[in-house]
């Protein structure tokens, strides 16, 4: 079977953009692949983030991850920084990046112009990092956003230079799975086409109902149909898609109807979506609460993850120090 891998950047709570865009296509791809997820709390470190500000992101992107629906029996879970092995590969690899190649990769050039002041060697090396998470599996696929597409290529490039310089056929050049082909946009409620852009726009899966409620309510729209059977402008489009992944044809079907026959009371429509994204939400949320207050449970998981990855990436490092001339 095909091996998956796939990190996740601790960046705050998931939300329903997070949702539908990702977390359920990983849900889905571990019924059909070997798949491996990771938290990437070392590359977390590039921006200094406090260790309570770490030890809280992990914990809740377990019980996130796993409310979504993980199963670590199927897909082990871990923790970047649990994995040793994957740190040895990052030097071995950072041996043969050259500063040239990583000065011009356009993330890093982005974060050297956004903080001057922290320019630092680890935001430089990302890309070797980051291939040493994935050549450690020797993984096939790689589930990323078009934004990580230049962190592929250089990850494929370090494997072909890898076997090179040893000639060797040793590692793979892991390809980017995608797989935004069942993934949906989820617009934002500040009329933008997308959750999770600016703040206020989002509806995170552990909102309770009220919130949910307030910020359903809050949403733009405007003054209402001037035609039947108009074309919707992008803020109003922007609830149906919500309708659309939440609510039932019905639900839909009715409120279209209202809005061709310009009968639409849209404080109406939001009450009615702000229900059904409650109804959506209230299984994970009441899972995500459950996991939070198991943290032995968390733990058990991650270390289980942990015990999986390191297995995994230390028959490879084995291979990889004897390739090099080191011994085991
Ligand atoms: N760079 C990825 C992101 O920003 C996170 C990540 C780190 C990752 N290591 C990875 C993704 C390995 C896939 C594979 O989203």
């Amino acid at each position: 079977m095909e091996k998956v891998i796939s990190g996740i950047r601790p960046t705050g709570n998931l939300h329903l953009g997070n949702y539908f865009g990702a977390v359920k296509s990983f849900v889905q791809m571990q019924n059909e692949y070997d798949c491996m997820f990771f938290i990437a709390d070392w590359h977390s470190l590039t921006t200094h983030p406090t260790p309570e500000n770490i030890r809280r992101s992990v914990r809740t992107i377990l019980a996130e991850y796993l409310a979504c629906g993980i199963d670590p029996e199927k897909a082990p879970i871990y923790v970047q920084s649990d994995v040793k092995p994957v740190l040895e590969l990052y030097l071995f690899l950072n041996m043969n990046a050259y500063l040239g190649e990583l000065e011009r990769v356009t993330s890093f050039k982005e974060k050297a112009r956004t903080q001057p002041d922290n320019v630092n060697a680890g935001l430089l090396t990302y890309p070797t990092l980051m291939a040493a998470d994935v050549l450690a599996h020797k993984a096939d696929k790689v589930p990323v956003g078009k934004d990580q597409e230049q962190n592929m290529e250089m990850m494929r490039l370090f494997a072909r230079r890898f076997n090179r310089i040893y000639q060797v056929d040793f590692f793979r050049e892991p390809q980017s799975f995608h797989f935004t082909k069942d993934a949906v946009k989820v617009p934002g409620l500040d009329g933008s086409g997308k959750m999770g852009k600016s703040n206020g726009n989002c509806i995170y899966l552990c909102d309770d109902e009220a919130t949910i409620r307030k910020k359903v309510m809050k949403a733009v729209t405007d003054s209402g149909p001037t035609e039947r059977n108009q074309t919707k402008p992008e803020v109003i489009q922007n609830l149906f898609t919500l309708l659309e992944l939440v609510s039932t044809q019905d639900t839909y079907d009715y409120f279209n109807d209202q809005y061709n026959q310009m009968t639409i009371r849209y404080g109406d429509l939001k009450k009615q979506l702000a229900a059904d994204i409650n109804a959506f939400c209230a299984p994970i949320r009441e899972r995500i609460l459950d996991f939070q207050n198991n943290e032995d449970y968390l733990l058990r998981i991650a270390q289980q993850g942990a015990e999986r990855a390191t297995e995994s990436a230390e028959k490879t490092l084995r291979e990889v120090r004897s390739i090099i001339g080191f011994r085991s």
